[in-house]
């Protein structure tokens, strides 16, 4: 009985310590894509919940929600620019961005661009 109340003990233990580790994970995440989009100018054109100049995130990650290609889609809209989604004002290419900018970048909007906290 002591054994396997060891035993759950453990179990609980490790099971919080995963769920610490992710969430800390995707929070860090979280403000690293805030930040790489505050620097990049992004925020200037998109709002987390509303439209600016362009489509809020949210209505993003909703719009593609159950596109399989959306990844690949977004990375090289972003990074070249264009029209067409949502209307016919372009949004300039981002030429700088690194394929892992644009990864994070683009999982953070699919994830509905949490805030960073
Ligand atoms: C000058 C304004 C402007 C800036 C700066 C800007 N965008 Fe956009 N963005 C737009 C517009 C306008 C659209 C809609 C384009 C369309 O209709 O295809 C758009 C569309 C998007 C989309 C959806 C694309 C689609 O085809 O559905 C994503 C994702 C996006 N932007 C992310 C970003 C990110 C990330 C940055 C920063 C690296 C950024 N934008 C910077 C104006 C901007």
């Amino acid at each position: 009985m002591i054994k396997f109340f060891k035993l759950y003990c453990k179990c609980i233990l490790s099971s919080a310590l995963l769920f610490l580790c992710a969430t800390t994970q995707a929070s860090n995440d979280d403000a690293h894509a805030y930040a790489l989009a505050k620097q990049n100018a992004c925020l200037g054109c998109h709002a987390i919940n509303k439209k600016v100049v362009g489509p809020s995130f949210q209505d993003v990650a909703k719009k593609y929600a159950n596109n399989p290609n959306a990844n690949t889609f977004l990375k090289n809209k972003i990074l070249k620019g264009g029209s067409g989604s949502w209307g016919v004002v372009p949004m300039p290419g981002n030429s700088k961005l690194t394929d892992a900018d644009l990864t994070l970048l683009v999982s953070w909007i699919m994830r509905g661009a949490p805030a960073k906290n």
